[in-house]
């Protein structure tokens, strides 16, 4: 599975021929300056929560691509409201199967409100399982026990999990979700973006090293081989 990262938690991942993009916010992020925006490309937007640093990128790249979105109720409401069509909502609990394999809701630790303040439902992440791999995207969450079903249900080639403190957990919590989650591959993301969520990188990575675990810290534009 390629997967390319475009700054903060914003990534794309190739799945059974299909481009998913997670929680696209790029425009305002002085870190993906050199991206281009109008060049990217998605069949599927899976939008975590609501808050503006996952969503504020989503409308026009759904409108540019015609990609599918997927969300929780309330954020297909307000995207609706934007003149969105191509919407899937979801909940916390519920899975899809679709073309490119399985995406499941699953539950994070988190607040989901719009940019405007519209109530966006619970904050989720993502289990998706397909024919070349599976793998979790937390989205925005603490340290959560509910992980350990995750662990328990699949195996996960790879985990995007949020290192960068603050508002989610950092990176030492990180390594005990790799536990529960069982997977010793792990892609940072939610860290560097603001003052408030830098981190040192080599103390991150030195911290999943003596766990056994590896941390994958992208450059923003950078696209990686994900073997399963
Ligand atoms: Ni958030
Ligand atoms: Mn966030």
């Amino acid at each position: 599975m390629q997967v390319t990262y475009y700054g903060h938690s914003c990534f794309s991942v190739v799945v059974a021929g299909k481009k998913l993009l997670f929680d696209p916010f790029i425009s305002p992020n002085e870190l993906a300056r050199n991206i281009d925006i109008k060049a990217i490309r998605a069949d599927y937007i899976l939008i975590s929560h609501g808050h503006d640093d996952h969503i504020h990128d989503a409308v026009d790249i759904a409108n540019q691509t015609n990609a599918t979105v997927i969300c929780s109720y309330e954020i297909y409401l307000w995207l609706g409201k934007k003149g969105l069509k191509k919407i899937r909502p979801m909940n916390i609990g519920g899975h899809w199967i679709t073309d490119f394999g399985k995406v499941k809701c699953v539950s994070a630790v988190h607040s989901s409100a719009l940019p405007d303040g519209t109530y966006g439902g619970n904050p989720m992440g993502f289990l998706i399982e397909s024919s070349t791999g599976n793998f979790y995207y937390s989205g925005d969450t603490a340290l959560t026990y509910d992980m350990k079903l995750i662990g328990d249900y699949k195996n996960i080639d790879f985990a995007f999990l949020p290192i960068g403190n603050n508002f989610t957990m950092g990176f030492d919590n990180a390594v005990i979700a790799a536990d529960f989650i069982k997977c010793d591959k792990i892609i940072g993301m939610h860290y560097d973006t603001f003052d408030i969520i830098k981190i040192d990188h080599e103390e991150a990575k030195g911290k999943f090293k003596v766990a056994s675990k590896e941390l994958l810290l992208l450059k923003i534009g950078e696209t990686m081989e994900m073997k399963n």
